[in-house]
């Protein structure tokens, strides 16, 4: 038999639970399991289902290409292709203290970051997490909320005798407000909420002007704060990555959602041509291609998993591409897989299963240790399914679970692939190569994400793919956002399309 690493531990999960591990010394016999060959056979079926050829991603990749172009050339379409207001790249020159507000989909995060040029920053920062109830309370009290947090961060870093920041009377600091959701902006401060994305629910906010409601918070908490430019997390990436190496000209998102941002000609955004922005410039592009396939589900190759967890979610039909990559889903479509398997009396027999039947008990993060575990008796499996779902589980089966971990985390990934292929090409980057900034809990914890991530463009573009390289970037919604700041103000300063 070979050696397996044997004892008792504990491991602390992302979300802040201590998870016990133990190890045993024989598979319990007293219960009825699932034997080697039908877990085989049940995994040979999920494997045709989950596995996305090389054929399959090319055709998606063009669907994809298709969307990206109709989203730049009328408005209101399905991938909205936004236009933000940040006109071209840094110049890595960019200096001075600014605030950022990051409202993500899982924390919200304060920062002062101040800019030194030649690529170089300095960030202190605060995090708070959001309950799922502020999530869905009414919108300008989630806003007051994160202006309560800015004041408090305010109070405790900026107002210190010692700290260097003095604002003169009637000064005002410069802020970033990082709204990581779909936004339909008109100039860089302003942004209507198309729609809420991650669970949120929050009312009366779809439809409305984000960067307005905060600055009504922002009021309320006199603070001497200048509401700058509203970004979104993969623009703020895209400027961040860009600003410490030129050679980065995408960004990508892959954390609880997922999205995509580049530089765009000005002249190729048809939808605009009439907002009086010289054509020969160039702007960033928020693609929010996480709704790429929604609604019509055309292209994409959704399992009934899939279409049970569309289903369910607080947005039925809609963020269709993101609803089969981001951290948010991937484990609620594992734990779909394994409920039915327990209804068809296959895992489980005899075994009380009421904590793996409730929605989203099944963390993303569980997939990724599943994935990681490097034990011969995969101790980790053991640790999860009976420390968080009372439940005895046999070698076979726990082998089981981890192929199928690896066939939901590789689909995703060879997905994100897709998406990247499709700006590549549209850009006619892939002769010349380039560097992809990406950020997100998935793509920076999930083990062999970004190696699926460099397969999959393999796949699609042949040995060429090997000139799109992904690597983790810089704080977007901190750093870019700041970075961002900066621009707009030398824009403006300049009297470059001051009302933009
Ligand atoms: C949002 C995007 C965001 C992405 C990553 C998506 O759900 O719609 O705006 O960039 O998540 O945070």
């Amino acid at each position: 038999m070979p050696a397996s690493r044997r004892g008792s531990g504990s491991i602390v999960l992302p979300s802040g639970q201590t998870m016990a591990m133990h190890t045993r010394t024989h598979d319990e016999e007293d219960l009825p399991h699932a034997t080697k060959k039908t877990m085989a056979d049940h995994l040979r079926k999920y494997e045709s289902l989950f596995t996305l050829t090389p054929q399959r991603m090319r055709m998606i990749v063009e669907a994809f290409k298709d969307t990206l172009e109709l989203g730049l050339s009328k408005h209101k379409q399905t991938v909205p292709m936004i236009p933000t207001y940040v006109f071209g790249w840094p110049t890595g020159q960019e200096k001075g203290d600014y605030l950022s507000v990051d409202l993500g989909g899982t924390n919200l995060r304060v920062c002062l970051v101040t800019l030194e040029g030649e690529g170089k920053f300095e960030v202190t920062q605060t995090k708070y997490r959001l309950t799922e109830e502020q999530k869905q309370e009414e919108g300008q009290k989630l806003f007051d909320f994160c202006a309560e947090c800015l004041k408090t961060f305010v109070d405790t870093n900026l107002q210190d005798e010692n700290s260097g920041l003095k604002l003169q009377p009637g000064e005002k600091l410069p802020l970033g407000f990082t709204f990581s959701y779909p936004c339909t902006q008109e100039r860089i401060d302003h942004g209507e909420l198309i729609r809420w994305t991650k669970g949120f629910g929050a009312p009366n906010t779809e439809g409305h002007d984000v960067a307005a409601m905060f600055r009504a918070s922002l009021e309320k908490f006199e603070l001497p704060i200048e509401l700058t430019a509203l970004i979104n997390d993969t623009t703020g990436t895209l400027i961040a990555s860009n600003y410490v190496n030129p050679k980065n000209k995408i960004a990508v998102i892959f954390g609880t959602g997922c999205n995509a941002a580049y530089m765009e000609y000005v002249k190729d955004i048809p939808k605009i041509h009439d907002v009086g922005i010289g054509l020969d410039g160039q702007m960033a592009i928020n693609c929010e291609w996480g709704a790429f396939d929604s609604f019509e589900h055309e292209h994409l190759p959704r399992t009934k998993y899939d279409q049970i967890v569309d289903e369910t979610s607080n947005k039925p039909g809609e963020q269709a591409f993101e609803k089969l990559i981001s951290g948010r889903y991937l484990g609620e479509i594992l734990r779909l897989v394994l409920c039915e398997l327990i209804d068809e009396g296959v895992l489980f027999l005899g075994q009380n299963t009421y904590k793996l039947e409730v929605p989203y008990a099944f963390d993303t993060a569980f997939l990724s240790l599943l994935e990681s575990d490097p034990t011969d008796e995969l101790l980790m499996a053991i640790g999860i399914f009976t420390h968080f779902f009372a439940l005895e589980t046999t070698l076979a089966e726990r082998q089981f679970f981890r192929a199928l971990a690896k066939l939901i985390g590789r689909r995703a990934a060879r997905l994100s692939a897709c998406g990247i292929a499709a700006i590549v090409s549209k850009m006619g980057y892939l002769e010349e190569g380039c560097s992809v900034g990406a950020d997100g809990s998935l793509y920076n914890k999930y083990p062999g994400f970004a190696d699926r991530v460099h397969e999959g463009l393999q796949d699609v573009f042949g040995d060429k793919g090997r000139n799109i390289v992904t690597h983790h970037a810089e704080d977007g919604s901190g750093v870019g956002s700041a970075i961002i700041a900066a621009m707009t103000k030398a824009r403006k300063d300049a009297g470059i399309y001051v009302d933009l």
